[in-house]
């Protein structure tokens, strides 16, 4: 770490910044976020994002999926509602016929899929949507088409790419961007005007000034499918209950990885770890540190 804007994220900070609940707070307190995604051959995803939206707090959690997901999606996460979505061969297609301010945050792309068809939605979010967005895994792969609507946005926009997806961002190939991480994430930021998290075993989150914290937590159990899902589903959580946008991502990641860290020190291994035993060993990390 050789300038001055980067540091690192500490338990200390994340128990001085986590949420803490209101006696007197009601649900829309918490927050309602709109979680968009999933798809027939891939409900999984979005009803871990979701459910680890809820287990981090959140006052409710819409589902925007193609209708053929939603049984599979709702019997993950009875605690969601949803809102209809048009789909052709079970990915979500078209516009959503949604009013956005009804939400505080959105969070887009989990287990989507790459139709073509579905592009059109990541578009009219990013174009209508006046509040703070989440993008996601394939809402990355299409975003990557019209990047240039980030900077039209006057609310924050949160991308959270793993190497891979950064690197199809970048149209660069993943060596060239681990070569100097810090530098092409920094560029991006600054230059789309994004918080950006780009994922890894030490995750470096940037924001739109080019300020740069690292957050080091979590082990390999956390190398798996789905946990990309539960990250991005405590992250959309923790910035509808938080001031600060950075301050949010780098606490979720922090639960994230310490969720993962204390799961795989008492009841769990690193190999048999599962997403779903993330989203409800969460509920340790917040006794732990809020
Ligand atoms: N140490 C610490 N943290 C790790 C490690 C590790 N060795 N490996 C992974 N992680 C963390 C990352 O920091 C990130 O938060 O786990 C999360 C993994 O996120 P993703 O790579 O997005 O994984 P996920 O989305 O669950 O699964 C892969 O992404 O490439 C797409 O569509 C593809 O379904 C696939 C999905
Ligand atoms: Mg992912």
């Amino acid at each position: 770490l050789n300038k001055p804007s980067q540091s690192l994220w500490e338990r200390y900070k994340a128990i001085a910044s986590l949420p803490k609940r209101n006696p007197f707070s009601h649900k829309g307190t918490h927050g309602k976020g709109l979680l968009i995604g999933g798809s027939y051959l891939m409900p999984g995803s979005i009803a871990l994002s979701a459910r680890a939206a809820l287990r981090s707090g959140a006052g409710l959690a819409t589902v925007a999926s193609p209708g053929s997901a939603w049984p599979s999606v709702s019997s993950h996460i009875p605690e969601a509602t949803a809102v209809d979505a048009k789909e052709v061969n079970g990915m979500l297609a078209g516009r959503l016929d949604v009013d956005f301010s009804n939400f505080d945050a959105i969070a887009l792309g989990m287990g989507m899929g790459r139709s073509n068809a579905s592009q059109e939605i990541v578009r009219q979010v990013m174009e209508e949507a006046d509040v703070p967005v989440l993008i996601d895994a394939d809402g990355l792969h299409h975003l990557k088409e019209f990047l240039e609507v980030l900077k039209n946005r006057n609310r924050p926009t949160i991308l959270t790419p793993h190497p891979g997806e950064m690197a199809g961002l970048l149209g660069i190939t993943v060596p060239e961007l681990l070569a100097r991480p810090f530098e092409r994430g920094r560029r991006f930021a600054c230059s789309h005007g994004v918080y950006l998290v780009l994922k890894g075993p030490a995750t470096i989150i940037t924001a739109p000034d080019g300020t740069q914290v690292v957050e080091s937590s979590g082990n390999a159990g956390l190398a798996k499918g789905g946990s990309g899902d539960v990250l991005s589903g405590i992250l959309l959580a923790l910035v509808m209950q938080s001031e600060s946008i950075s301050e949010a991502l780098c606490n979720g990641c922090f639960l994230h990885g310490k969720t993962a860290e204390l799961l795989t020190g008492e009841r769990y291994s690193q190999s048999d770890l599962l997403a779903t035993d993330l989203i409800e060993g969460l509920s340790q990390s917040f006794r732990t540190f809020s």
